[in-house]
């Protein structure tokens, strides 16, 4: 509608304006996507989205995504402006993990490395040893599990039963969960499986173990596309957030999608498979986040400390996936 169009024309006059560029997740809604790559921007999982603001040359980085995004953004790039669409879009892993107790648990088993999961607070990453994302969190554990190493780790209490599971290594767990990714229901999946046989089922590891159990691939949202675009089956069933149809579809625009039910039925929901938080970045709050008089309600800071302690485990993890 005209409204839409307008926003969009005045979002990219901003960006040029402002010499910024639009790095977004792949949960965010199709049309957010699609404005970051025509405007030269990236559409990414959140590894990839890290490495993308850091390394690109704009003096400013709008991050739509949620907080966690931003401020792994600002702790790469403190020279940078990042700005957010709303700094209320936050993180179910990182609400669940509040820095004080984190930091207890810790204390109590000083002789475990501490690796965290991207989805947490500056101040978690920088009581940590290690940060990973989905897409590499099993390669690392299993590189300090080869070393010996025994391992805390937080915050999601799936995707860390995963990795153990997939590696052996022993880790002590943090009990967060991720509530989009929770509500995928295996009962149902398996229902939905009997009436799609030829279809394989991709699920993100921050689903319970009962839903990975049924997984022909399970990764990150980059590793789920690559497996939508890679395997020969005809359907997939997908069981992570509903914003990776857009890139997946294009990625595979001859298979056929399937959400996996979040229901107990088999029936899927409107309001499920969406994170609510990554649904807050519009048009509207996009283009406010770019406007200079509003500046002061979207930029994101990271105490100078604090970020000189996160900046460590992140890089360790950049230096790994290198
Ligand atoms: P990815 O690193 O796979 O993009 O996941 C981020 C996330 O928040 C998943 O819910
Ligand atoms: Fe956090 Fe889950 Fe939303 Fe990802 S989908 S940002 S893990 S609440």
């Amino acid at each position: 509608d005209i409204e839409k169009e307008q926003s969009k024309a005045r979002i990219k006059q901003l960006l040029k304006e402002r010499n910024a560029v639009l790095v977004a997740h792949y949960y965010t809604d199709p049309e957010i996507q699609a404005l970051a790559e025509e405007t030269g921007g990236c559409v990414s999982d959140s590894l990839e989205m890290a490495r993308f603001g850091r390394d690109h040359s704009a003096k400013t980085l709008i991050v739509a995504g949620v907080k966690f995004m931003g401020e792994t953004s600002k702790i790469l790039s403190p020279e940078k402006t990042v700005l957010m669409p709303t700094l209320d879009a936050t993180c179910s892993l990182d609400i669940g993990c509040p820095i004080e107790t984190f930091s207890e648990f810790c204390d109590a088993h000083p002789d475990h490395t501490v690796v965290v999961y991207a989805n947490t607070s500056a101040a978690v990453k920088a009581r940590a040893d290690w940060v990973v994302t989905s897409s590499i969190a099993l390669e690392i554990v299993e590189h300090l599990d080869s070393e010996g190493k025994k391992i805390i780790w937080g915050p999601d209490r799936h995707l860390g039963s995963y990795i153990a599971k997939e590696t052996g290594a022993e880790m002590l767990m943090w009990q967060g969960e991720c509530i989009v990714h929770d509500e995928f229901k295996a009962k149902a999946l398996t229902e939905l499986k009997k009436l799609h046989p030829t279809a394989a089922v991709l699920v993100h590891p921050e689903s319970p173990a009962s839903v990975v159990e049924l997984a022909d691939a399970v990764g990150s949202t980059s590793q789920l596309i690559k497996a939508a675009q890679t395997m020969d089956n005809d359907k997939f069933i997908v069981a992570t957030d509903r914003g990776i149809f857009y890139k997946m579809q294009q990625a595979a625009p001859n298979k056929v999608l399937i959400e996996a039910p979040t229901g107990g039925n088999g029936a899927t929901c409107k309001s499920c498979a969406h994170c609510p938080w990554m649904a807050m970045n519009g048009l509207k709050a996009i283009e406010s986040s770019l406007e200079i008089d509003a500046q002061q309600h979207h930029e994101i800071f990271v105490d100078e400390n604090l970020r000189l302690d996160a900046l460590k485990p992140l890089d360790r993890m950049l230096n790994f996936a290198k």
